[in-house]
């Protein structure tokens, strides 16, 4: 079929690249001629694992292509997809001024019929929005599609590929014949392509991504009353889990959730409540707790070193919100990082993947090491804001070795605490029994 996908953020061109894959033909469209420069000449603009390969092997294969004419894009693909950003206004509601402004272009050129299939996250009744936005312009047919995603950053292709489930919101069975078509090849393991009205679909994606922060924060909750009451929140984690009502996944405790979706999504379902005078009294809660999550290991810190951080080492290892990404937006440790330098603290930091990134916002307040290693090298203590996988196994007789003092503060508790005693550290995790 041919596609053509309107943004190549994350979304979109995970979107673009995966269904070239399948033997559509992409074209992906952006306004910011450099990137579209430099993905012509093969260069991929993110960090997603799999994706660089999938990138390359179906641009030699004709099947992916980039302009930045939306023109073009428009003549091109019988279905248009808008993976376009909806930031965070300041009162926290989403903003639509690049959906609607695309939108406005699409009515003013199309002239045969076309499915224009949301992408980004956006607030219920945006559909509706894009369709008066589009018929004020069009006189050609046209239908609009809420197609939410439900990638995480890390197995993006993969849950793309394979997804447990696909959602799409349509009224028009024209444009529902369309989009089974193009999507039946990623379900073929029999998982379903949910079909339901706009509404509902846009709500569909808001509604999963609160309930996961809500179950994460639930459990930063519990693990924080586990360690006032010496109760082990692994247990009650394991306990709770086995209950297949409650489910294993996303109860792992932590420094709090981070990321580009879960904080801007719960503050975004927030405020379209209350601009309909509905007050989410469970989402505000979770926005504060997770808040206070983000440092809930500071006062500790301070604790052990009475209350002077001054000209104290620290190592830290992790940067990005979670692990497989370069991704640090709301990142854990960059609260960490403002607390500890504040303090009067001196930061050595490694990030297999972030460093860059975390390098272009807050430049040289920190210093970015080579490897794992080196940031713990001569260190008063180690902070561990990021599960990355080589951070799970360290070598702990070099690692105390090289510490000034062999004390590590966890916030994604990665390490027993019987070995960690026995391995002559003083460590502290997250609603875990210290002894
Ligand atoms: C999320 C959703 O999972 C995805 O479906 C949606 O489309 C986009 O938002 P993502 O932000 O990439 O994906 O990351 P995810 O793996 O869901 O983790 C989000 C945050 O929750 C991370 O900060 C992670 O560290 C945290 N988390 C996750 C926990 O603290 N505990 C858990 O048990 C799980």
């Amino acid at each position: 079929m041919k596609i053509t996908v309107v943004g190549t953020g994350y979304v979109g061109l995970v979107t673009g690249t995966c269904l070239a894959e399948n033997g559509n033909d992409v074209i992906c469209v952006d306004i910011d001629q450099k990137k579209v420069e430099r993905m012509k000449n093969g260069e991929i603009p993110i960090y997603e694992p799999q994706l660089d390969v999938l990138f390359d092997r179906n641009i030699d294969a004709g099947r992916l292509s980039f302009t930045t004419s939306l023109h073009e894009g428009l003549d091109h693909g019988e279905i248009i997809f808008l993976a376009l950003p909806t930031p965070e206004d300041e009162d926290g509601s989403a903003d639509l001024k690049y959906v609607l402004g695309v939108a406005e272009d699409i009515g003013k050129y199309i002239k045969d019929y076309k499915v224009i299939v949301d992408k980004s996250t956006v607030p219920v009744g945006t559909a509706e929005k894009v369709e008066q936005t589009i018929s004020k312009f069009c006189s050609s047919e046209f239908d609009v599609v809420s197609n939410p995603e439900f990638l995480r950053e890390g197995y993006a292709v993969e849950d793309f590929l394979k997804p447990e489930r696909i959602v799409i919101g349509t009224s028009s069975k024209k444009a529902e014949d369309l989009m089974h078509r193009l999507y039946k090849p990623f379900v073929r393991s029999g998982n379903p392509i949910i079909f339901m009205d706009e509404k509902s679909a846009e709500l569909t994606k808001y509604a999963s991504n609160s309930f996961l922060a809500t179950k994460i924060t639930f459990m930063n909750e519990i693990a924080n009353y586990c360690q006032i009451v010496g109760a082990d929140v692994d247990k009650v984690r394991i306990g709770m889990g086995t209950d297949s009502r409650i489910g294993k996944r996303f109860l792992f405790p932590g420094i709090g959730y981070g990321g580009s979706c879960f904080p801007k999504d719960v503050k975004a379902l927030h405020k379209s409540g209350q601009d309909v005078n509905h007050q989410f009294k469970i989402l505000d809660a979770v926005v504060q707790v997770n808040e206070a999550q983000k440092t809930i290991l500071f006062p500790e810190m301070k604790n052990h070193f009475m209350g002077d951080l001054k000209g104290k080492k620290i190592g830290l290892w992790g940067l990005s919100f979670k692990p497989e990404t370069d991704d640090i937006r709301e990142a854990p440790s960059l609260y960490m990082i403002d607390k500890l330098t504040e303090a009067g603290a001196e930061v050595t930091a490694f990030d297999p993947e972030a460093m860059p990134n975390v390098k272009s916002q807050i430049g040289d307040q920190i210093s970015y090491c080579e490897g794992m290693y080196e940031a713990s090298k001569d260190v008063d203590a180690l902070l561990i804001c990021t599960e990355w996988s080589i951070f799970r196994t360290p070598d702990f007789k070099k690692l105390k070795a090289e510490m000034k003092s062999p004390v590590i503060f966890d916030g994604r508790n990665l390490y027993e605490i019987e070995e960690m005693t026995e391995a002559g550290f003083r460590y502290s995790s997250i609603g875990r029994k210290h002894v």
